[in-house]
């Protein structure tokens, strides 16, 4: 079914890249994998409260992120679907906390009640839990075809990636800077890189990694997502303002109200989003020297500032 996939895949890279047709055999790809990965066994409440989040539906961006990334190194998509599934594991974390009444609380996410909402704090917070422990047991036992070395190199981005180096560091900034006005541009800057960036410059150097991607190779991949990152951030503080809730599947306006430090926050509307696009021809750019190959990529970074939700 994978390589079905991925043969239609190729052909349409041939005949001129359509990201809508790219994404509509991704997506559900990354769906099944999912759903497979989080069986219901006893205690089954916190197994339910675990699926409920993870299967609410999504952009997948960062499995797919992960999956491209592998195939433009030369890998395959079955050496990276568990390292991309372990991604959404722990982004999907990342929401159940960031949406607890202790940090953001938020009542909908995805469209649904959030976690916390429907299991209780108690469950929500186990929730997250089990699933961040879960995607570095789901990559290491059903990483297949890849050598260990480079397993074990995905295993360790993904830690620093989550923890405070990266997202979490990023995630006590912004609670740290709610309410000020005197944010500065280099604090607002660790908050998107940390916890946003780190893990989306993860998902796609992972796949590189897993396909035995050169240095230099790792390093454009690793530049193409510091912009994306940034760029996915600022894109989400401005839909904060201009979408609806209905749009996000999240309550709109919630920036303003918790007192955020956001992009629109300090640069306004219009030069932030001219801010985000830039960012996107930059990371585009850097994948020039790839050629052809690296159409899913640009064209997922054009997605990023398009998107609206
Ligand atoms: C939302 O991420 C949280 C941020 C990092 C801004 P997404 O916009 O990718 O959320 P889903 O995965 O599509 O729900
Ligand atoms: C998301 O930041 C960062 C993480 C969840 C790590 P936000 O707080 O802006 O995300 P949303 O807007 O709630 O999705
Ligand atoms: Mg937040
Ligand atoms: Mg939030
Ligand atoms: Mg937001």
């Amino acid at each position: 079914m994978v390589s079905a996939h991925t043969d239609s895949v190729k052909k349409e890279a041939k005949a001129g890249f359509e990201l809508s047709v790219y994404l509509a055999e991704r997506q559900p790809l990354v769906e099944a994998a999912l759903d497979r990965s989080i069986p219901v066994i006893y205690p089954e409440k916190i197994y339910e409260s675990m699926r409920y989040s993870l299967l609410a539906g999504g952009k997948r961006l960062r499995p797919i992120l992960c999956l491209a990334s592998c195939e433009l190194a030369g890998g395959t998509v079955e050496m990276a679907l568990p390292t991309a599934c372990a991604l959404e594991m722990i982004h999907t974390m990342s929401l159940i906390h960031d949406d607890l009444p202790a940090m953001d609380n938020d009542d909908y996410r995805r469209g649904k009640l959030t976690n916390h909402k429907v299991y209780g704090e108690d469950i929500a917070i186990l929730a997250g839990d089990g699933l961040l422990a879960y995607s570095f047991e789901h990559v290491a036992a059903e990483t297949k075809g890849v050598p260990a070395d480079r397993v074990l190199r995905v295993i360790a981005l993904l830690g620093r990636a989550v923890g405070a180096a990266g997202l979490v560091g990023g995630q006590v900034v912004d609670l740290d800077s709610e309410g000020k006005s005197d944010i500065s541009i280099e604090t607002l800057s660790y908050i998107h890189t940390h916890k946003t960036g780190a893990l989306l410059e993860a998902c796609v150097v992972s796949g590189g990694i897993l396909a035995g991607a050169s240095s230099e190779e790792l390093q454009k991949m690793s530049r193409y997502a510091q912009n994306i990152g940034l760029a996915f951030q600022i894109i989400d503080d401005i839909l904060d303002i201009t979408a609806t809730a209905e749009q996000l599947g999240k309550t709109a306006g919630k920036d303003l109200q918790a007192q955020k430090a956001t992009y629109p926050s300090i640069w306004g509307l219009e030069e932030s989003s001219r801010q985000a696009r830039q960012l996107v021809e930059s990371a585009k750019a850097e994948l020039a020297c790839f050629g052809e190959k690296a159409q899913p990529l640009q064209a997922l970074a054009d997605f990023i500032t398009n998107r609206k939700h």
